[in-house]
């Protein structure tokens, strides 16, 4: 073999390297878009169902809450009130920006942490930057239970009477 010969071959292997090599990253892409089509094929075929909890609840019985009790409820972030007047269900977000307020018994006030807003355990904004009592919930007496319904809000003036 001459000297151009050898160079024609080195050429040719180092050619057919480069090919293999573009075939094998050829075959990875498709590969890979396959794998990625697949996996949104099997996807699709589970819907998508978003589990919440319930927005109705038992909270017992009224004669097991004494007048004058605030019973919290953090699960389902709502206050339920007894006072002398019936049964208040509110919510524990706040209605400034929506943080989780939370129940101050030794000051007998409702607090908001996030940027200090109070509430009165009837919901009223005793001091700002809250600018909405919080709003009460529907309560219903169902099989001698309290009921509430987070997705039903009520008039400020709504008490359950039992
Ligand atoms: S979110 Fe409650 S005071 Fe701002």
């Amino acid at each position: 073999m001459n000297l151009v010969d050898d160079l024609q071959l080195a050429l040719d292997d180092r050619e057919r390297t480069r090919r293999e090599f573009l075939a094998a990253l050829g075959l990875a892409a498709v590969s890979m878009a396959g794998l990625g089509t697949s996996v949104t094929a099997v996807r699709f075929m589970w819907p998508e169902v978003l589990f919440e909890a319930p927005t109705r609840f038992r909270v017992g019985r009224p004669e097991d809450i004494p007048v004058g009790t605030l019973v919290v409820l953090p699960e389902q972030r709502v206050y339920l009130v007894r006072d002398s007047a019936g049964f208040v269900a509110m919510t524990a977000v706040c209605t400034h920006l929506g943080c989780l307020t939370r129940y101050e018994a030794e000051n007998n006030v409702i607090f908001c942490p996030c940027h200090g807003s109070r509430f009165a355990t009837d919901g009223a904004v005793v001091n700002g930057p809250a600018p909405r009592p919080l709003p009460r919930l529907a309560l219903t007496l169902e099989n001698g239970l309290l009921v509430v319904d987070t997705a039903v809000v009520v008039s400020r003036d709504t008490v359950l009477t039992v």
